[in-house]
């Protein structure tokens, strides 16, 4: 096998862009398309393969765009339909794809088809949402809470009825079992599948079906007071039902109509209820995002076993995938610290599977924390849960707001780290977080055992972990501590060979016979003899 009988998606590497905090080409202190489009050489530079635009649709921006109100147009804020028909055609013409992201289980309050369905009882959209009658005592239909906080149902005064919502009271849920939803909402991917765009990251893939008879939710027994309010319930009856598997598959089998489009589903969930995404006969999501690197406790042998368990879990013909940061969670390098983030973007770009990053991370950005009257996200008012610490701006260069706007306030702080944290610095450093992702991205590219290889892990103890990827007899052995202390591997003779690349960027070509050294938070990617 070779690397052309796989397919981009498979040997790419996905980069993450939040459109309101990547690059503001307007000066109104928001992001857009236009300046996502002026940064495609930085892309391109640091050798991704593909670019994921969270939400840019038309949106009252309750949830910053996740709440679509027109899922075939373009929000004014990042630009018009010709930016984004720009974008695409530079995003291919520098041999990139684009990604758009695909907001199925919810739509906006504003959204016309959602103004109708409250409108009457009896108006054709009223089963395109979710609408209950109350309980004989005027209590909600059942117990289901809202992600965002509160309850997951709106009374409507005129109508009588409650709606129901998964996050926001502005964010009503579809009626998936609907086969006019279906319709339109499949309607939709082919409208940007038309287009040319490349994939869809799928938004709460799991959440798209609930239970057709509505049972409460359990109680949780391990949430206690202080815990996420939402955690207080198993969503056992509002998610991840059985039949929610039909509707990827049909999403499926309008994408296999293109050629090698790609469909990533974002779904919290177990590894064995996530796999099950990928579909019975792969017929499913190409890649359902794999959070364990977001999620699990950063420790050797629980990465070391989480890693084991999904090699295993996976389908037969199922290609893997690995994720490190995203716009809903804390930075890597605020949760692990800067120098355990390095081994960590190290463990991603080498191990089997496409690798997913998220912007900024690249330069090592940390979580900024708001102060309380600029806080934007609604969880953060309402829950104290906010995403606003891990959205902050892109850090460019040490221009004011760090080249991200002429503005002279952009929508959140930029990080006063700034002045040291930014690309144009970061790339004139041989030594910084940037380079090292560079060396990491083209190695991975390089070597095929990293690109398509296998996975075999090591047995190793402690803070070490150790794995193999080989193709072909090229094989690479990784060793990452994970701890603050040096630390010694003895090597079998099998694992002799010369230093690839170190997270210090110091040590290429090294040879290493006996014994390896790794330094405090070091990771070395050995190409063996
Ligand atoms: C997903 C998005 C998140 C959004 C939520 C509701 O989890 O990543 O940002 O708030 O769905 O659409």
């Amino acid at each position: 096998m070779t690397e052309r009988d796989y397919l981009w998606w498979q040997t790419g590497i996905v980069y993450q862009v939040y459109p309101r905090s990547y690059q503001d080409a307007n000066g109104d202190g928001v992001g857009d398309l236009e300046g996502i489009e002026s940064r495609l050489d930085y892309l391109k530079w640091l050798g991704l393969d593909a670019v994921w635009v969270s939400p840019c649709f038309k949106s009252p921006m309750k949830d910053f765009g996740y709440d679509v109100a027109d899922y075939r147009d373009i929000d004014p804020l990042f630009g018009t339909m010709a930016d984004l028909d720009s974008l695409l055609e530079a995003t291919h013409a520098r041999g990139m794809k684009l990604i758009l992201d695909y907001v199925p289980n919810h739509t906006s309050d504003q959204h016309p088809w959602f103004v109708e369905s409250r409108s009457s009882r009896d108006n054709p959209k009223r089963d395109w949402y979710i609408w209950k009658d109350a309980r004989p005592d005027g209590s909600p239909p059942n117990n289901w809470l809202a992600n965002f906080g509160g309850i997951g149902w709106e009374w409507d005064e005129h109508t009588q009825q409650f709606y129901y919502h998964a996050f926001l009271v502005e964010q009503p849920d579809l009626n998936w079992r609907n086969p006019e939803v279906q319709t339109a909402m499949i309607d939709v991917l082919r409208f940007w599948l038309d287009k040319g765009v490349d994939g869809f990251r799928v938004d709460v893939m799991n959440h798209l079906i609930k239970d057709a008879e509505f049972r409460d939710n359990p109680l949780n027994p391990r949430w206690k007071p202080g815990d996420h309010p939402y955690r207080r319930l198993v969503p056992t009856y509002s998610a991840d039902r059985p039949e929610v598997h039909d509707i990827v598959a049909k999403m499926r089998t309008l994408f296999n109509e293109y050629d090698e489009r790609v469909i990533i589903g974002e779904i919290y969930l177990p590894i064995d209820r996530l796999v099950a995404y990928y579909g019975q006969h792969n017929n499913e999501a190409h890649l359902p995002f794999n959070f364990q690197l977001i999620s699990r406790h950063w420790d050797a042998r629980v990465i070391a076993a989480a890693i084991d368990k999904y090699e295993a879990a996976l389908p037969s013909g199922a290609w893997p995938n690995w994720v490190l940061g995203n716009h809903d969670r804390s930075r890597v390098a605020t949760r692990i610290g800067r120098s355990q983030a390095c081994v960590a973007a190290m463990l991603l770009l080498s191990l089997r599977g496409t690798p997913t990053m998220y912007q900024g991370d690249e330069l090592g950005m940390e979580d900024v924390a708001i102060p309380a009257g600029k806080v934007q996200d609604p969880p953060g008012l309402t829950i104290g849960e906010g995403r606003d610490p891990e959205r902050t701006p892109m850090q460019w260069d040490t221009s004011p707001n760090a080249g991200f706007t002429k503005a002279a306030e952009p929508w959140l702080p930029v990080d006063e780290d700034y002045a040291k944290v930014n690309v144009e610095v970061e790339r004139e450093d041989p030594a910084s977080v940037l380079n090292l992702y560079k060396a990491l991205i083209e190695l991975r590219r390089s070597e095929l055992a990293l690109t398509i290889g296998h996975y075999r892990p090591v047995p190793a103890e402690g803070d070490i972990l150790t794995y193999i990827r080989d193709h072909e007899g090229q094989r690479i052995f990784a060793a990452l501590n994970f701890g603050g202390q040096p630390q010694t591997i003895t090597l079998d003779a099998e694992h002799y060979g010369s230093i690839a690349l170190s997270t210090s960027l110091d040590r290429k070509g090294e040879k290493v016979a006996g014994q390896l050294q790794l330094r405090a938070d070091e990771g070395v990617l050995v190409r063996l003899d």
